[in-house]
């Protein structure tokens, strides 16, 4: 079971999204669709499974879709009442009721530690989950539970996945020793290292959890790789510390934030789907053969 001391989650979404340009220009990247729903309303869902009921979005301009997603609408809802689409209309609050979510703003985008720790006051003194919106996570227990659990007092715990060597440059990457198959014990971590520089294959997918004290830490961090404020960096003062855990979760991951990586996540989430598995099928048996 999930350690609910863990009630609050930082997504940080105030990211360009170049990689979707132009379509980002408009429509922020969390936003864009895997089927019919949002890739950000997949990473919520998890948050949501795992027992956090307190969500903050750290955003930024151009990004108010992504809020009002998650927002009533009486306009549609009376709209979707007259005309007597009730299962829509249940849809539709169904997203709503999900969480209580909060909006922050990121003024610069300076780096994913500095968009964390926009969230500082609307979270405060307490441990707290980060969710990376472009890292989708399909699992029979939330990944994000899986890193609560057994998680001893005062630790950060990081999502782990061992990758091909040459896929270290896109990835921060740990080094420390097995506790348990799947446990690491991680003494140091380095933000997207050449093959030639990794210290080992795991690498950290967009799911962490926080110690309260990462705060003054976070504020304490200088511009590093990119010459932006990069959340590994902060966490790698408390690896130095012997506090950093590193879980490599069960559960299949989408990188959502390129765009193979959405449309793989949307043929696989529409396979699951009853309504669509057999037409996604025959559509992708008459594609293949083009
Ligand atoms: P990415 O670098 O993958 O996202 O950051 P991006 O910058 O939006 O995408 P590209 O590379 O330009 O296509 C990982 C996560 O951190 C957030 C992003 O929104 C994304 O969820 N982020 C990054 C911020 O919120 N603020 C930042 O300053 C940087």
């Amino acid at each position: 079971m999930p350690n609910h001391d863990v009630r609050a989650a930082v997504f940080p979404v105030a990211g360009r999204g170049t990689r979707f340009l132009p379509v980002t220009k408009t429509v922020p990247k969390e936003v864009l669709p895997i089927v019919d729903r949002p890739c950000i309303e997949y990473v919520v869902a998890e948050a949501v499974a795992a027992g956090i009921e307190h969500l903050v979005f750290v955003t930024a301009k151009g990004k108010d879709a992504l809020v009002d997603y998650f927002m009533p609408d009486a306009d549609l809802e009376a709209f979707l009442t007259l005309h007597g689409k009730d299962d829509l209309l249940d849809q539709v609050r169904q997203v709503v009721s999900m969480a209580d979510v909060i909006a922050v703003r990121q003024d610069e985008a300076l780096g994913l530690g500095h968009a964390v720790l926009q969230a500082k006051d609307a979270i405060g003194d307490h441990d707290f989950a980060v969710l990376l919106g472009d890292d989708i996570i399909d699992s029979e227990r939330p990944a994000i539970a899986q890193l609560m659990e057994d998680r001893p007092s005062g630790h950060a715990v990081v999502a782990l996945m061992e990758v091909p060597s040459a896929h270290t440059s896109r990835y921060g990457i740990c080094a420390g020793s097995m506790a348990t198959p799947t446990r690491m014990a991680v003494h140091s971590m380095v933000e997207k290292p050449k093959p030639e520089d990794a210290p080992s294959n795991f690498a950290i997918v967009g799911r962490y959890i926080l110690p309260a004290d990462m705060w003054h830490r976070l504020a304490e961090t200088r511009p590093g790789r990119g010459g932006e404020i990069q959340l590994t960096d902060a966490i790698a003062s408390l690896a130095a510390e012997g506090r950093v855990d590193g879980v490599a979760f069960s559960g299949q991951r989408f990188d959502t934030g390129n765009v193979v990586g959405l449309l793989r996540a949307s043929v696989h989430f529409a396979l699951k789907r009853p309504d669509l598995e057999a037409p996604v099928r025959a559509m992708l048996a008459e594609m293949s053969n083009r």
